[in-house]
């Protein structure tokens, strides 16, 4: 599978792609929502502090993740995974978890700490995410580096 660092000239694909994989998956409403957010993030790729990944397969993107820094007065590196997508003809085929895991590996080689998403635990626990309970101070799911 070929994953790749994804810039800003991607960023009509990675729109089409978020656009209607949640239209698919959530609805129209939330296609064109999911749309507007992955347009913006990849509008501002900087592949530092918005950093995508994505997977083509005959020349098409059929899957794509976003990560953003998180600032803290801390100088420590903290990143959100959000909003991630596989291609709904693709999907359940390992093809998230490898991107995902591609994304976080590229990440532990810049020194980054800690990885927050939200979303199904029963699919991010897959790729070593570990989830906190409501009841907790901060409703994430870090995957922590040592
Ligand atoms: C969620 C998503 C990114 C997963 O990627 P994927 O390539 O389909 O998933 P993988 O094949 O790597 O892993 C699938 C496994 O994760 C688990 N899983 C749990 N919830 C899941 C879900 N909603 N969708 C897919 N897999 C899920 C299952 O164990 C599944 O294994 P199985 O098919 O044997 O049951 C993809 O299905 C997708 O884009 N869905 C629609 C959009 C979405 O919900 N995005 C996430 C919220 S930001």
């Amino acid at each position: 599978m070929n994953c790749q660092i994804l810039g800003n000239e991607s960023q009509k694909e990675i729109t089409e792609l978020f656009t209607s994989v949640f239209t698919s998956s959530k609805g129209e409403k939330e296609g064109k929502l999911i749309g507007k957010l992955s347009s913006a993030l990849a509008s501002n790729i900087d592949n530092e502090e918005i950093i995508c990944f994505g997977v083509y397969e005959n020349e098409s993107l059929i899957s794509s993740v976003f990560f953003t820094r998180l600032k803290f007065n801390d100088p420590i590196k903290v990143y959100m995974l959000a909003p991630v997508a596989v291609s709904t003809e693709h999907q359940r085929k390992g093809i998230g978890q490898a991107l995902i895991n591609y994304g976080l590996d590229e990440l532990k080689k810049r020194s980054v700490s800690i990885v927050v998403t939200y979303g199904d635990p029963s699919f991010y626990s897959k790729v070593g995410f570990q989830a906190l309970s409501e009841n907790e101070e901060f409703g994430v799911k870090p995957t922590i580096y040592t």
